[in-house]
């Protein structure tokens, strides 16, 4: 039975990209390999829309995230959290481990923040930054990142952003919209293999970092990653391999173009909810505000985790995502980020209608996958 692999990252890798990574070894300081990392760069510059430097880190998602926080905020700074999800929760404890005072706006899983919560967080607090998931992958919600950007803005706060499910697949613009340090992460949007992580740095959360430099963390210390990209080079030794990966799949995005790119996931994640109504499913994100790149759907009542994931992945090989934390087991998430397509997509919607009728969900065969190609089509 061949494997598909539907989750919200890793993704699955093109035959291009796994071929990448099993090129020789270069010496990691040599013209040749800077010249690869510059095009990472600049094809990171691509899909940021930036400006900015964007520094590549060797680890995941979560080394930038905590770059972030390690290189800008300083012991006993306050630090507006935006949460409603397992990983707006995750900033304001990398801010505690740092010594940080995490100010959290706490948001409902599956609703988008309203800004008038983080207005009157930052009127009533002396918060030097606000943190917020532009996308949530844990609930499948899009938050508004330019209105967050503003308040930020007019608060002389710096904003940071974790971009890691919406970079490549949506539309993010860090500089029109004033996002001064933004994560992303390459197992996601990106279609490269998990292992390495981004942060762009806008002037004046460079002029932070600076002010901070030395005081904490080593090798998460952006600093020093800014005074090797001077040089071409990385701080430490690169992933070598990894960046051969990202250096295809960052080709791949500028071939397909991000507009191109965006609007396809924009119409998978349409179509997705769109089958999921017309299966009698319930979505679990406000709909305003539902993810382009990730869809939270209910488990009917009465069905299991393993009547619709577990019969998925033992009959048709399809591994989609469970629920996190507090919806452990009520949710399921289908990841339709990367290179997935439209016939993948509508093979694992017809497959998702088999199981569960099969296990007793009240549904018509064959209207959630219509539903999806009246989508798709149009
Ligand atoms: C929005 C978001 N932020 C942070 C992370 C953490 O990234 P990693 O697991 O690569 O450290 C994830 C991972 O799924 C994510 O989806």
């Amino acid at each position: 039975m061949k494997k598909r692999i539907l989750i919200p990252g890793p993704v699955e890798l093109s035959p291009e990209v796994r071929a990448a990574l099993s090129r020789p070894m270069m010496g990691h300081r040599t013209p040749d390999f800077s010249a690869i990392l510059e095009e990472c760069w600049e094809g990171l510059r691509y899909v940021y829309q930036t400006e900015n430097d964007v520094l590549i880190i060797t680890g995941s998602g979560t080394a930038a995230m905590d770059a972030a926080i390690a290189s800008a905020i300083k012991e006993g700074d306050e630090v507006i959290c935006i949460g409603g999800g397992k990983f707006g929760e995750r900033f304001p404890k990398i801010v505690k481990a740092y010594g940080g005072v995490p100010v959290e706006v706490n948001v409902q899983w599956g609703r988008a923040v309203d800004p008038s919560l983080v207005e009157k967080a930052a009127s009533e607090s002396d918060a030097v930054a606000i943190t917020l998931t532009h996308n949530e992958t844990s609930t499948g919600v899009l938050h508004d990142a330019s209105e967050i950007a503003g308040i930020a803005r007019e608060n002389d706060m710096l904003f940071i952003m974790d971009g890691i499910t919406s970079i490549g697949g949506d539309d993010v613009r860090t500089d029109e919209w004033g996002v001064d340090i933004c994560v992303a992460g390459s197992q996601k949007c990106l279609g490269a293999p998990p292992g390495l992580s981004f942060a762009s740095v806008s002037e004046k959360a460079w002029q932070a970092i600076e002010e901070n430099s030395g005081r904490r963390g080593f090798y998460l210390d952006l600093s020093a990653y800014r005074k090797s990209l001077g040089k071409r080079t990385t701080p430490f030794t690169p992933a070598v391999p990894l960046i051969y990966g990202l250096k295809t799949a960052l080709d791949e995005i500028r071939s397909e173009g991000l507009e191109n790119r965006i609007e396809r996931h924009r119409l998978l994640a349409r179509a997705t909810r769109e089958a999921a109504k017309a299966m009698n499913l319930e979505l679990f994100a406000e709909e305003s505000h539902a993810s382009n790149t990730v869809t939270a759907i209910k488990i009917p009542e009465g069905l299991e985790d393993k009547d619709v994931r577990g019969r998925l992945k033992d009959e048709y090989g399809i591994l989609l995502a469970g629920g996190q934390d507090a919806v452990k087991g009520r949710i399921f998430r289908i990841g339709h980020m990367g290179n997935v397509d439209s016939v993948e997509l509508l093979g694992v919607l017809s497959a998702l209608e088999m199981v569960l009728r099969k296990a007793g969900h009240d549904l018509r065969l064959g209207e959630g996958v219509r539903a999806a190609q009246e989508v798709l089509s149009r």
